[in-house]
């Protein structure tokens, strides 16, 4: 029965890592996958997460299932950490987190709870956007439409384009809008843009989900969550899917969260009733022990404090590598213009780099970039950039 099949296209992003595995060069640099490298290339295990990581293997004294939605406490510090516990819509209830294995299954979580309450909705997708949500949700059954969201020429919001496009989607759909850290572009609204957004996104009648992965790569945990704030209106709903594999470098602990927010406490807890069904029809169950990690974390205001502190010194080292990334490229000898990419935000810089020139630099130098031209700048180092720009140099003179 299997010998009829053509081979499956390799994915997008992770099909690339599979590549670097294979590819035999020494100065081969992935700047393909989202994760966070230090200054010597290392994707670090952070002080906290050991600490903690260790306190909950002594602490722990069973293996059981969690529930469906997981580990309670860990659905009350993720909350705490988008909202803030005063929140009106923590204080009021209306607003209930299921744990889930990564921010991909919380979105493929959603999918199928969208596709089963909500059979015609059709989801809409910023263009571009993460190569992983249209997967998802077509493999989830739900219709993909795409919103206006990048101007390529300006390497900027197209605003207008974006307000335009919500005020023409069909009440009942669900927009996804990355909560910061826009990925692969790099670029997020501002405050002001984002209660125009959310303005238009309720007055529209279409259901909000934020797909929120990189929060404190931006600029700190309070500031990023500005959009998730501006949207959490009284009475309004929304869905949020939230993942602590960057933050808290947690990548292959597979730890996120769904959070429905719906207009009352009963209407929430009803939603997550369904939630619960989608989830056992997919894993039965969460994983533990990454979340356990988190829920301690937070829940020890030293261990919190340190955090903050190793989340910062990865988000200011990113910042370096983005100025020096332009400084070197401007050295290398490259004439064009590739200032905005300071004022990217997150891991990623969307370089403007074709299709053919990302594979070329593939090809000839064993430099591994997202096809759309997405670069990794967390994988860059004082060590790897002079070759990098320098072949970046050659592939533009081509
Ligand atoms: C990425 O965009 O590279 C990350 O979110 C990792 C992934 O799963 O694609």
């Amino acid at each position: 029965m299997f010998e009829q099949f053509e081979w499956a296209p390799p994915d997008a992003i992770l099909g690339l890592t599979e590549a670097f595995l294979r590819d035999r060069n020494p100065a081969k640099i992935n700047l393909s996958v989202g994760v966070y490298r230090d200054e010597n290339g290392v994707t670090p295990i952070l002080d906290c997460v050991k600490t903690a990581a260790l306190r909950v293997v002594e602490q722990q004294t069973t293996k059981s299932y969690l529930g469906m939605q997981g580990s309670p406490a860990y659905a009350a510090a993720v909350l705490d950490l988008l909202f803030g516990r005063a929140h009106e819509v923590v204080a009021s209830g209306r607003a209930v987190a299921a744990q889930a294995p990564g921010g991909t299954g919380a979105l493929r979580v959603a999918g199928d709870f969208i596709k089963t309450m909500f059979p015609t909705a059709k989801i809409w997708l910023s263009d571009p956007t993460w190569a992983n949500h249209r997967g998802i949700f077509q493999a989830a059954g739900v219709p993909i439409e795409t919103y206006a969201y990048f101007d390529a020429k300006r390497s900027a919001l197209d605003f207008a384009s974006l307000l335009q496009a919500i005020e023409q989607m069909p009440a009942g759909d669900v927009i996804l809008l990355h909560g910061c850290c826009h990925n692969p572009t790099g670029v997020d609204p501002t405050p002001e843009q984002w209660e125009q957004i959310a303005a238009a996104v309720h007055q529209r009648g279409v259901l909000p989900l934020l797909d929120f992965a990189y929060q404190g790569f931006a600029e700190g945990l309070e500031q990023d969550a500005v959009g998730l704030r501006a949207l959490a209106k009284p009475g309004c709903e929304m869905l949020v899917c939230s993942s602590f594999s960057k933050n808290f470098g947690l990548y292959n602990e597979r730890v996120g969260a769904l959070t429905v927010v719906a207009e009352t406490k009963e209407a929430a807890e009803k939603a997550m009733s369904h939630v619960k069904l989608r989830i056992r029809t997919n894993y039965s169950n969460p994983p533990a022990h990454g979340a356990a990690i988190v829920t301690t974390i937070l829940e020890d205001d030293a261990l919190r404090a340190q955090w903050h502190q190793e989340l910062a010194a990865m988000r200011s080292r990113i910042g370096e590598m983005r100025g020096q990334f332009v400084e070197a490229l401007a050295a290398a000898g490259v004439a064009r213009d590739f200032s905005f990419i300071v004022a990217q935000r997150g891991m990623f810089s969307f370089s403007g780099l074709t299709k053919a020139q990302v594979d070329a630099l593939r090809e000839r130098d064993s430099i591994y970039i997202v096809g759309s031209g997405r670069i990794n700048v967390a994988g860059m180092t004082r060590e790897n950039m002079g070759t990098l720009c320098a072949a970046i140099a050659r592939v533009l003179a081509d």
